[in-house]
């Protein structure tokens, strides 16, 4: 893809309409959410008419609802047997982009976002419907719909069935895949009923897995206009037995309509020159005085020795399988010594939950297990650390190693997916490189990577430095991921 693509190439007046089920700073679980946030601010100044639609869940907190503004409301048919559903349209104008939420309080007004695939497939059949028939509604007709994940996947379907011959009838679809894992799959009664989708639909080219079940995400990506996901080396990865998580035929089948194009992140939100939730700020200039002074500010916050010598490795991450810590908890007894500090912030599985509440008692004063979702205490930690650990199994693109980088943060990665595309490994002969890592999935690789970067880090601090340095001048932005999105979407407007 070419890095010179001028601003003046694109024509003002693009409508895109993002749909998907989290976005920051309203929810957030994990990347989508950053994600839905940020790529739309970065295509806004080029010219691009972004609107935003969410499920109105309960959660978002009282300060963002307390702003919406009532829009409309009308009735919807869903189901096979012609069930009608209330759809409330909320508004919300933040920093000059439009969000606009979908109420409906029988499927969004209770629990988190996500409360167990027999609750969620009809949730977010309804919400895909629910977002077109806004459309209609608002008379606000996009030119590409783009949707995000599994749970907007049926909106490419609709789109070209039901919503064929209305006004957005018109429009184009992209869908991007974040994660191949969660494909909301059901068996095919259940999924019929929710769609009310006529039976041709429930055939092997779309929803179809076998006799019994259906999977939403198979048939958005058989619908959709072109599908993206957000890194190159996953795109060609989950085309493959190992990441395709059963959809690799189906995947290389419509490769022609697959593209990476890998995430950056908002260096607005993410710029340790104004971060408030920092001890010290900084820039390349100062990075190392000032990064002494957030980790000692990290060290007590946390109950660690405090102590400015010691190699300080973070893990930020939802506690699952796929972010490699089956490697960590093989290899963590030999990787703790005397000189090294480990914090890990995360929730989730709770077998490593416990795994790492289980270290932090074994080492007081070394290890700390903060098991919360903390956004304050993650940018400390990106800031106070000096590399952060992302050896996972794998992993689509992955935003940690990108913030990391940002705030002079040495990411330690495998080799797989976005980690593969956006950390260069440390060379020491030719002194390039923006971290450290390695290629198979096994534990003593994991384990010798980390040694290596210790060994840098203690006995050759200057070249350990100029990586710091290097990291915090590499371009992490959304600069240009958005043109190509944009590219991408006046291509399929024509
Ligand atoms: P994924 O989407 O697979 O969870 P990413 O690396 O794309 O992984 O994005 C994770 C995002 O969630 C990052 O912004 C990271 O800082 C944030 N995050 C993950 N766990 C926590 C946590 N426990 N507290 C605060 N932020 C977290
Ligand atoms: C997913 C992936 C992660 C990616 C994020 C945003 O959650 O696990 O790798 O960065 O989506 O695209």
């Amino acid at each position: 893809m070419p890095e010179n693509m001028e601003l003046s190439e694109f024509k003002p007046g693009t409508k895109v309409a993002f749909i998907g089920s989290e976005c920051y700073p309203f929810i957030k679980t994990g990347g989508l959410g950053d994600v839905m946030y940020a790529l739309p601010r970065a295509l806004a100044p080029m010219g691009c008419e972004v609107r935003v639609f969410l499920p109105c869940y309960r959660c978002i907190p009282e300060k963002y609802r307390s702003q919406m503004k009532h829009r409309g409301s009308f009735m919807m048919d869903l189901t096979q047997d012609g069930r009608s559903f209330f759809v409330g349209i909320m508004e919300l104008e933040l920093d000059g982009l439009i969000y606009d939420f979908i109420e409906n309080r029988e499927f969004f007004d209770w629990g988190n976002p996500y409360t167990g695939l027999w609750e969620d497939i009809p949730k977010y059949c309804y919400f895909s419907k629910a977002c077109l028939a806004a459309l209609n509604y608002l008379q606000w007709v996009p030119d590409v719909v783009h949707c995000h994940d599994w749970q907007a996947a049926l909106v490419p379907v609709y789109l070209r069935t039901r919503f064929d011959g209305t006004p957005v009838g018109n429009a184009r679809s992209v869908l991007t895949i974040h994660n191949l894992r969660f494909q909301g799959i059901c068996t095919i009664d259940h999924l019929k009923y929710w769609t009310g989708l006529p039976d041709f639909l429930f055939d092997y080219a779309v929803f179809k897995v076998n006799d019994r079940e259906a999977n939403m995400f198979k048939g958005g990506l058989a619908y959709a206009d072109r599908v993206t996901t957000v890194s190159e080396t996953y795109a060609e990865e989950i085309q493959t037995d190992f990441y395709g998580e059963g959809l690799n035929g189906h995947l290389s089948y419509h490769r022609e309509k697959l593209h990476g194009i890998v995430n950056g992140i908002d260096i607005d939100i993410w710029n340790s020159r104004t971060d408030r939730l920092l001890t010290a700020v900084y820039g390349e200039e100062n990075v190392l005085a000032a990064k002494a002074v957030n980790k000692k500010a990290l060290q007590e916050r946390l109950g660690l020795t405090v102590d400015e010598g010691k190699f300080v490795v973070g893990l930020i991450s939802r506690l699952t399988d796929q972010k490699g810590l089956d490697l960590i908890n093989a290899i963590f007894e030999q990787m703790i010594n005397d000189e090294i500090q480990v914090v890990i912030l995360g929730t989730g599985d709770p077998r490593y939950e416990n795994a790492f509440r289980y270290y932090e008692s074994v080492y007081p004063g070394q290890v700390c297990a903060y098991i919360k979702y903390d956004e304050s205490l993650a940018h400390q930690i990106y800031a106070g650390s000096d590399a952060l650990l992302v050896p996972s199994l794998f992993e689509p693109c992955g935003l940690t190693q990108l913030i990391a980088m940002r705030y002079g943060t040495v990411p330690i990665v495998r080799e797989t997916g976005g980690l593969k595309d956006t950390v260069a490994p440390y060379n020491e002969h030719t002194g390039e490189g923006n971290g450290f890592t390695f290629d198979q999935y096994r534990a003593d690789l994991l384990l010798k990577t980390v040694r290596y970067a210790q060994q840098v880090y203690t006995e050759d601090r200057d070249s350990w430095n100029r990586m710091v340095v290097r990291d915090m001048e590499k371009d992490v932005s959304w600069g240009l991921s958005a043109k190509l999105y944009l590219r991408l979407y006046e291509e399929l407007k024509g």
